[in-house]
């Protein structure tokens, strides 16, 4: 039985070897990474997902971002262990995250991934959405949390300076 929860201070060594595990080595080298930079990940919306023997199964966090003159949510790095995946834990985790997200402040997210996974959760090519180079943009997708919500963003993904919507995004 896989049980999902918020990650907490103490899970976090877990998640990073996790990552580690699940990405090319150097994955903190990629640009999107400047983007996380100092920031602390959204806590509310990061969760861990952890088997009926208290293994870490997956993990997902959310990172704050300016885009353009908007603010909009980070999704990612997301990870099943390779020897859980194809299981839904994935699924799960994005999908239970972007309920509680639904039901936040936040209006939109976006993530650098694969279009074939992300599009069954309502993800899509976001145009004039620039990422830090390089990104590949037919990588770049976006989600609307309220109808509406990515139409008049456009402009280049910037680190979080602070709290446009008077809300602080808050770190572990
Ligand atoms: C991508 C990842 C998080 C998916 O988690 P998961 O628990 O294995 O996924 P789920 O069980 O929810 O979904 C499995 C389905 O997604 C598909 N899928 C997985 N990765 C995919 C990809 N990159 N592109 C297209 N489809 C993909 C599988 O083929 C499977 O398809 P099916 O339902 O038709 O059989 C996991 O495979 C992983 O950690 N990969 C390594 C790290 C990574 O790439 N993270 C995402 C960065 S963009």
């Amino acid at each position: 039985m896989i049980t999902i929860a918020p990650e907490m201070p103490e899970d976090s060594w877990e998640v990073e070897a996790l990552y580690d595990l699940c990405f090319a080595p150097g994955r903190t080298a990629l640009s999107s990474y400047r983007l996380r930079d100092d920031v602390p990940p959204v806590r509310a919306l990061s969760q861990v997902a952890r088997d009926g023997d208290h293994i870490l199964a997956g993990a997902i966090r959310f990172w704050p971002v300016h885009v353009g003159e908007a603010d909009a949510l980070l999704l990612g790095p997301v990870a099943v262990h390779p020897t859980r995946q194809g299981e839904g834990i994935g699924a799960s985790l994005i999908r239970d995250s972007l309920w509680r997200a639904e039901h936040s402040h936040w209006d939109r997210v976006i993530l650098v991934g694969d279009a074939p996974y992300y599009r069954r959760f309502g993800f899509s090519r976001l145009e004039g959405v620039e990422m830090p180079p390089p990104t590949n943009p037919d990588r770049v997708l976006g989600l609307e949390l309220r109808p509406g919500a990515w139409a008049q963003v456009q402009g280049q993904v910037r680190r979080w300076t602070g709290a446009a919507q008077g809300e602080q995004a808050e770190g572990f």
